[in-house]
């Protein structure tokens, strides 16, 4: 299970982050942990405690949380809940930048999509995406899980979800759609790895 925003270093005291607080991606890895499986927890920068029984690598880059994600395979279930950055700073500073008035250009390049490629493998494990939207989360969210060949994906109006302890839910799979009303993260999580034991079974 992938967890939080991811941090893309721009100098060393400056990066490129998003609003994910990771408290979905905990839930789900908690969720996990109760129903029995064997979970690794791949997290970016949180101020979380890791919930019981479960196993942290903690990463910063969307480099690093692939290949923290790749060295954990193989696995039954990928849980991607992660907020990867798009892009990172082509070079990063090695030094700090210093301020001027002429400003600043970043390069930027695409990241790694980590869901997309573990869902590509030849023995992919089950993969469980998570998409945010900001509108027409339906018609997103099932394109989203086409193009990444994934049973089943989660959507969530991202205005309604970042670094709030409720979410309301969607879960699109080839059986349709499945609406998670708005209750705390926990029970939503709870009800995804139910509905994900469903498929499995
Ligand atoms: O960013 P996007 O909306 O495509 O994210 C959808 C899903 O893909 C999420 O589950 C997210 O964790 C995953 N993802 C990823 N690596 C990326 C971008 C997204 O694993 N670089």
């Amino acid at each position: 299970i992938t967890a939080g925003p991811t941090f893309e270093a721009i100098d060393p005291v400056r990066g490129l982050t998003n609003l994910s607080s990771g408290k979905m991606g905990y839930a789900v890895a908690q969720a996990a942990a109760e129903a029995g499986a064997r979970v690794c927890l791949v997290s970016g920068p949180t101020c979380l405690t890791s919930p019981a029984g479960v196993r942290r690598i903690d990463v910063q880059s969307a480099a690093e949380m692939r290949d923290a994600v790749l060295g954990e395979l193989p696995s039954d279930v990928f849980i991607a809940v992660a907020a990867v950055a798009d892009y990172r700073v082509d070079a990063a500073a090695t030094q700090k930048i210093k301020k001027s008035t002429a400003g600043l250009t970043l390069q930027l390049v695409a990241n790694p999509d980590i869901l997309a490629e573990v869902a590509d493998l030849p023995d992919a494990p089950f993969c469980v995406g998570f998409a945010a939207e900001t509108e027409h989360l339906a018609e997103h969210a099932e394109a989203k899980r086409l193009k990444k060949k994934l049973p089943l994906l989660v959507g969530n109006l991202a205005q309604d979800t970042l670094g709030r302890d409720t979410a309301e839910l969607v879960l699109f799979d080839d059986r349709g759609q499945h609406r998670l009303p708005r209750t705390d993260k926990l029970t939503q999580a709870r009800a995804l790895i139910n509905h994900l034991a469903s498929l499995l079974n």
